[in-house]
């Protein structure tokens, strides 16, 4: 049987927080929760965009429940500012979505000197998970779902040495980096959330080629042949957005689904969302604990669970 949004089950009395609810996947993701009854947060940088995500939203959902709270992945004093408004408003957070992020952009660095998509797609919601992290506990069966992408096996596991990669940035080495980080995130958060007893999960999820904005603000800021190139894919043989982000939500609803699962589409980048196997296990172990002690040493924020 194909999953769909209708097998999403009741989402009444539960709250969820989306990043990068104003667009793409994350927007499909908010809307699918909020028609299954969820109060969503939607965790956005692009406030205009926002608010038409908003009327977007409640004129397929009248009866969402939505609240907008300002965020900047690439400011680690926005991210505080956004979890303390969250948790000031909520003392249970049942899910989280760790959707947001930037793709094969040109060397950047975010306001605290990081580079810009490990910045923004990482350590961004390493500092929103960690001070989420009371709420999320307090929740019966709560869920975290990062966000991930195929690309995550170009990518090269983060070197203490350097993960901003200084003197040997490249688009795509960065944005793999970045989606193995979200990789390696949600599975060692899964194994820190086991060691703890905890009932709260983190899943991983990716949404195959989707066609969003992703690949046309990677065009915008870079201009770059392969961005343009992948473009195109998108635009020819990409999932709707709606479709794309079946994925995520199938990690983050489904009954069945388990901390430390992967979900994506069934054909690699297209098809209904069903559980991946996870490869690249070898050595993993010590890439979650180089991930650890980097997240940790750069944002000065623990994920520790007591
Ligand atoms: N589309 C695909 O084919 C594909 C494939 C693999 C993985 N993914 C992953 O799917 C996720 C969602 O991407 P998408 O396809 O929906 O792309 P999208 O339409 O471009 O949406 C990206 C979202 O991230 C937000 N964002 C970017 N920088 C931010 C920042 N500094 N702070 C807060 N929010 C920020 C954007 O908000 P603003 O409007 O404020 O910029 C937007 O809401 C990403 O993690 C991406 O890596 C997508």
């Amino acid at each position: 049987m194909t999953w769909s949004a209708a097998d999403i089950p009741d989402q009444s009395g539960r709250t969820a927080v989306v990043t990068g609810a104003n667009g793409g996947l994350g927007l499909e993701t908010a809307r699918e929760l909020a028609r299954k009854g969820a109060h969503v947060v939607m965790a956005v940088r692009n406030q205009q965009k926002a608010k038409d995500a908003v009327s977007d939203i409640c004129a397929s959902v009248p009866e969402a429940s939505l609240e907008l709270v300002a965020l900047d992945l690439g400011s680690q004093a926005s991210v505080r500012e956004a979890a303390g408004l969250i948790l000031r408003e909520h003392a249970h957070v049942d899910l989280l979505v760790n959707n947001a992020g930037v793709m094969g952009i040109p060397e950047r660095k975010t306001v605290d000197g990081y580079e810009m998509q490990f910045g923004v797609d990482h350590l961004g919601h390493w500092t929103l998970t960690a001070l989420l992290l009371p709420a999320l506990l307090a929740s019966p069966d709560a869920r975290i779902v990062t966000v991930t992408s195929t690309a995550h096996h170009i990518g090269r596991a983060v070197d203490p040495a350097n993960p901003h990669l200084e003197g040997r940035y490249r688009p795509w080495l960065a944005y793999g980096q970045a989606k193995l980080a979200n990789f390696h995130f949600g599975l060692g958060l899964q194994r820190a959330l086991t060691r703890a007893g905890a009932s709260t999960a983190s899943l991983i999820a990716h949404p195959g080629l989707s066609n969003t904005d992703l690949q046309a603000v990677s065009v915008r800021e870079s201009g770059g042949a392969s961005q343009r190139f992948f473009h195109l894919l998108a635009l020819r043989t990409g999932m709707s957005p709606a479709q794309g982000a079946l994925s995520q939500l199938r990690a983050a609803t489904d009954p069945q689904a388990k901390g430390g699962e992967l979900y994506g589409p069934l054909f690699v980048n297209n098809g209904p969302p069903v559980r991946k196997p996870i490869f690249r296990r070898l050595g993993m172990s010590d890439a979650i604990a180089r991930l650890w002690e980097v997240s940790e040493r750069e944002t000065g924020v623990t994920t520790e669970l007591r």
